[in-house]
């Protein structure tokens, strides 16, 4: 896939604490790189986009938050994955339709013996969708998969069936560990969520999330809806390391790892 030149990219590594200022034709290279198999799951990485007020949309949408350069690495870390979960709150508001990738990354896919593009898997309990949006429509491949709970409306879901794979995971709500577990059963390596802000939450308050990558844009002013939509505090916060840093013109790309207890196993 062609991906764009950034002149203006300078790249550094956290860890050491230095600021690196070389020049590298790919800043995003490293984002490519093979990440670890938890046990039972696939591991787990997040593309979201901020202001510098934490906001994650303006009038409801993400779009005027995002670049060329943002809306590049977001085509990319989806060719990475084997599929892209998202909650039902992001697909209603954005009007999502099936995964496009570039023709390149879709052949490397296909030699590489995956699906030419990863399905979207959506987290819903409503099932509260409009069926006419392209998304839903007979011919996309792979089919779109839905994970919703054992207590989904049956008249809902019986229509979601004719639409979509249908996933049950858990009963009043969608047990998110046992979600991925089944994703893993297919096959499932690399999953990337897309949010919302509500899943992302609950993926971060469950401990499974990996690796943040967030785009850092420079406005303010955004809808009040910040990274974690939740009704209180969490029962503990969670703590990333910074594995790297990209910026782009007035853009900042922080690439964040789940900080696991010292020596711990990635679950
Ligand atoms: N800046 C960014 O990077 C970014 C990324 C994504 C979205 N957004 C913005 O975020 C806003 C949407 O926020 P949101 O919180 O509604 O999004 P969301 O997290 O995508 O969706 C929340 C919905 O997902 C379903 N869900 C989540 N966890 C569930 C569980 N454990 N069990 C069952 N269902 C579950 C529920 O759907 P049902 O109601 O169908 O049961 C819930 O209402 C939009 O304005 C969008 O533009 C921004």
């Amino acid at each position: 896939m062609a991906e764009p030149h950034h002149p203006d990219a300078t790249t550094g590594t956290a860890p050491t604490g230095t600021t690196a200022t070389a020049v590298d034709p790919d800043p995003f290279e490293s984002y490519e790189r093979a990440r670890p198999l938890p046990v039972g799951r696939p591991w787990v990485v997040a593309n979201m986009v901020a202001g510098l007020d934490g906001s994650l949309a303006w009038n409801g949408q993400v779009g005027a938050l995002s670049s060329g350069t943002d809306r590049s690495l977001f085509v990319r870390l989806r060719g990475l994955a084997d599929a892209v979960i998202v909650g039902a709150g992001t697909v209603r508001a954005e009007g999502y339709g099936p995964v496009k990738l570039p023709t390149a990354r879709r052949a490397q896919r296909s030699a590489a013996g995956r699906s030419e593009v990863p399905p979207l898997v959506v987290v819903s309990r409503s099932l509260d969708f409009d069926w006419d949006q392209p998304l839903w429509a007979d011919d996309v491949v792979p089919r779109p998969i839905i994970v919703t709970a054992g207590t989904a409306p049956a008249a809902r879901r019986a229509q979601a069936e004719r639409r979509a794979e249908v996933l049950v995971a858990g009963e009043g709500t969608v047990d998110l560990a046992a979600a991925l577990a089944q994703l893993r059963g297919r096959g499932m390596r690399t999953v990337l969520t897309e949010g919302g802000p509500t899943l992302l939450d609950e993926l971060v308050a469950a401990g499974l999330l990996d690796e943040l990558c967030l785009t850092l844009t420079p406005v303010f002013g955004g809808d009040p809806l910040t990274m974690a939509h939740r009704a209180h505090p969490a029962e503990r916060l969670s703590s990333f390391t910074l594995e790297g840093v990209v910026r782009t013109g007035d853009e900042l790309y922080l690439r964040y790892l789940l900080r696991r207890p010292e020596g711990g196993p990635v679950p």
